[in-house]
């Protein structure tokens, strides 16, 4: 079966365990301050907190920047179910919104429907790596800050600034099926101070940041190093130096395994336009540069679920990302969402990354074809 989502690990990040692993030092340390400075160079933040999940990143995001009881949050119905629970373990509403027919982005004009004297914030995300017109959502957001869900959109640019640093904060996701793995992993970046220095402690139970503890008391001569001192209530979010230690050298690949996924992303529209039946995604929008995480197609005249079944019947492994929000039960959200359902219906995630062989991306497209041909 050829597999959608994967990842590309190899003697590099195993050399790299070995090297943590014999340093005894396994736990949050060095390796992950090593590589929160140069993710953070590499995409021009200012300030970067690696985390254990990007889901754990999006709670510590919200919770950072004040959401609360009652407060409402906006967000686009085609995304991770992360961001509902976060705001929800955190007293708050989800406001759930629709999308852009053609690149599932969130509509700007939907922040100007939805929007309350409750709503305190905004999650964007850019679909498959698709930056979205950042101005346009900004110009009708106002004082709502903005949070990007950059879990697609690993090295995605809109106009030179990379996607995850554009709004108030953004988070990125290292988990086993993203382009960058490190196992689990995420990362937040965020411009001010303050907020820097609250996630610092959040993401470590709530721990004082002025004040040293362990060895490092001892060294400054307090009697007591076991002293414990708590600036907030949290639970624990770190990152280790075996997962960072795989991220350094992941980093070093990045732009390899983006520029692979341009050039197959490139292939499917060439190959793939002649088929009259579907619709391909959209070129990424002038001034920006997507990551790729996504190829995504619309079947017309309900064939979608047919083509579905006979891909993976054929060997080739498809699905759809993400199931709309609204729709998921438990939220007992009773609006409907037109575009989001209509793309519900048609739209379907094929293979994009960098380990498909040029066998794997022949066989791909003419499986696609031949499916059209023969109905
Ligand atoms: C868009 C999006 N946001 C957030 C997440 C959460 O990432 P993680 O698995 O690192 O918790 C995911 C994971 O699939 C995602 O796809």
């Amino acid at each position: 079966m050829i597999s959608i989502f994967t990842n590309t690990l190899d003697n590099e990040e195993i050399n790299a365990i070995k090297e943590v692993l014999e340093s005894r030092w396994i736990g949050f340390g060095p390796k992950t301050k090593e590589f929160e400075n140069k993710f953070a160079e590499k995409i021009n933040a200012e300030y970067c907190l690696m985390v254990n999940s990007a889901s754990a990143a999006t709670y510590l995001v919200l919770k950072t920047l004040g959401i609360g009881k009652e407060d409402e949050v906006i967000i686009p119905t085609i995304n991770f179910i992360a961001c509902p629970n976060s705001v929800i373990e955190l007293g708050g509403k989800p406001v759930f919104a629709d999308v852009d027919l053609n690149t599932f982005n969130l509509l700007p004009q939907e922040i100007e429907r939805l929007r309350t004297d409750k709503t305190k914030a905004i999650i964007l995300l850019h679909y498959g790596g698709h930056p979205i017109d950042y101005d346009s959502i900004k110009e009708v957001s106002k004082d709502i800050l903005i949070i990007e869900d950059s879990a697609n959109s690993i090295l995605s640019k809109y106009k030179g600034k990379s996607c995850g640093t554009l709004g108030d904060a953004g988070f990125f996701s290292f988990d086993a099926m993203k382009t960058l793995s490190t196992g689990d992993g995420g990362a937040i970046v965020i411009k001010n101070e303050f907020y820097y220095e609250k996630l610092q402690s959040l993401r470590f139970l709530g721990l004082s940041t002025k004040k040293t503890s362990g060895f490092d008391s001892f060294k400054e001569k307090n009697n007591q190093w076991w002293e414990i001192e708590l600036d907030n209530i949290s639970n624990r979010f770190l990152m280790n130096d075996i997962n960072a230690a795989i991220g350094i050298e992941q980093l070093k690949k990045i732009d390899y395994f983006i520029e692979k996924r341009k050039s197959i992303w490139n292939i499917y529209q060439n190959e793939l336009k002649e088929v009259e039946q579907i619709q391909l995604p959209p070129e990424p929008l002038a001034d920006t540069q997507s990551s790729y995480y996504l190829y995504w197609i619309k079947v017309k005249n309900n064939l979608r679920d047919k083509l579905a079944k006979y891909l993976v019947e054929n060997g080739i492994y498809v699905t759809f990302r993400y199931y709309p929000l609204h729709l998921i039960k438990i939220y007992n959200y009773k609006e409907r969402l037109p575009n989001s359902e209509s793309i519900l219906d048609e739209a379907l995630n094929i293979p994009l990354h960098q380990n498909l062989s040029e066998s794997d991306i022949d066989k791909i497209i003419t499986t696609i074809k031949k499916f059209f041909k023969q109905i």
